[in-house]
């Protein structure tokens, strides 16, 4: 008998348990459950109470996560209800030298992961993603304006920690919005940032008190917001008119956006139905032109799988048979016949055939 090529040799069918990665991770996770060849695990160190319905996440995650840039996000997937459900969360520290990982949570009043999160033991092991997104700003040259509001915070403390640290800080104003004190997120670390950093200039709107922060406020509180590079994050309603406000003054350049909610649709009364059928020819749902496909599914009490509702990670992509769609994201139509498609930002314009 020939001898076989070394790499026929290990594709052989006889040593298929050897190159099995799914036997390899089971094995591994019997004898500990973060380690794993191929994925993100990591173990919870602790749960840390921030204020009202919001907790904080302490993880360390195995060797193969590869870091992130304070600023960005990942997906958090642990089971809820014996599934397992993924969630985006941005990284809410600056890295640290024992990598540890924080994210801090906004408790959902009907939030499958952010209540399972809450309800997470010390040394429970989670699945994470690599990190991602491009809301950062890793070296300010000019000034930075920094508008955040609620659990929009996240993002903007991982900056301010990591900028602390540079040997010459950028100038930063940031402008918080929240209800009132006690619900002001991460204030401890504001806090602990001031300190350290007395020209670090933090302006906190208490919108029970002092009603919404609108235009004129913000002028008033940021008036050379011409000049600062301006980063974003908040509820949508909050976002939506800085970001009007910003296109108004032709600084839209200038301003960079994190959203943590889907995208708000707009559907016309008058919007054209259209069916969906599952691959054996049933019809399975309606939907409109203008409704996101994984809106128009959940409205007819289907529950397909998501996680960032926006595009971004890919957890409700489904096979397409047949049909057009348009991707809100890109506004460019699809094919008529098979692919993938993300089922949060596509809207069909026919009917569609979708392996459901
Ligand atoms: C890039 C990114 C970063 C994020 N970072 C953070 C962060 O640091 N901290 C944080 O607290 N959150 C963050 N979020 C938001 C977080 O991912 C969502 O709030 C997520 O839905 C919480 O998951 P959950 O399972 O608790 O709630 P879910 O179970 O997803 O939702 C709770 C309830 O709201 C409903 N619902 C969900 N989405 C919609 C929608 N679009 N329209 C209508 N109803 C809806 C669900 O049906 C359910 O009833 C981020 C999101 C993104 C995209
Ligand atoms: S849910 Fe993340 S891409 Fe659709």
């Amino acid at each position: 008998m020939l001898p076989l090529a070394p790499a026929m040799f290990w594709q052989s069918p006889w040593l298929k348990p050897l190159n099995d990665t799914t036997a390899w991770n089971t094995l591994l996770q019997g004898i500990n459950a973060t380690w794993s060849l191929t994925e993100v695990r990591a173990r919870v160190l602790r749960t840390v109470q921030e204020c009202r319905e919001v907790v904080s996440v302490y993880l360390k995650p195995n060797r193969l996560f590869k870091g992130f840039t304070p600023g960005q996000h990942l997906m958090l997937t642990l089971p809820c209800k014996g599934v397992l459900q993924s969630r985006s969360f941005s990284l809410s520290q600056a890295p640290e030298s024992g990598g540890v990982l924080r994210l801090t949570i906004k408790l959902k009043a009907d939030g499958m992961v952010s209540r399972a999160v809450a309800k997470l033991k010390r040394g429970a092991v989670v699945i994470l993603s690599q990190a991602g997104g491009e809301f950062t700003h890793a070296n300010p040259e000019a000034g930075v304006l920094l508008l955040s509001a609620g659990s929009g915070i996240t993002p903007m403390v991982a900056m301010l920690q990591a900028w602390a640290k540079h040997e010459s800080r950028p100038d930063v104003l940031m402008i918080h919005s929240c209800r009132n004190e006690s619900d002001w997120i991460l204030r401890q670390d504001l806090q602990t940032l001031v300190h350290q950093w007395p020209q670090l200039k933090i302006r906190p709107v208490f919108t029970a008190a002092e009603g919404r922060l609108d235009p004129e406020r913000l002028q008033a509180l940021a008036p050379d917001f011409a000049l600062r590079d301006t980063l974003l994050c908040g509820p949508e309603d909050f976002m939506e008119w800085i970001a009007a406000f910003y296109r108004e003054q032709g600084l839209s350049r200038q301003l960079k956006q994190e959203h943590f909610q889907a995208r708000r649709t707009e559907i016309r009364p008058d919007a054209t139905r259209y069916q969906v059928f599952s691959a054996d020819g049933r019809a399975v749902f309606d939907t409109r032109n203008g409704q996101s496909l994984l809106e128009a599914a959940e409205a007819s009490g289907l529950n397909p799988v998501y996680g960032c509702r926006r595009g971004i990670c890919k957890t409700c992509t489904c096979r397409k048979l047949g049909g057009t769609v348009r991707n809100q994201l890109t506004e460019t139509l699809s094919g008529s016949g098979e692919e993938w498609i993300q089922l949060c930002v596509s809207t069909p314009v026919s009917d569609l055939h979708l392996e459901l």
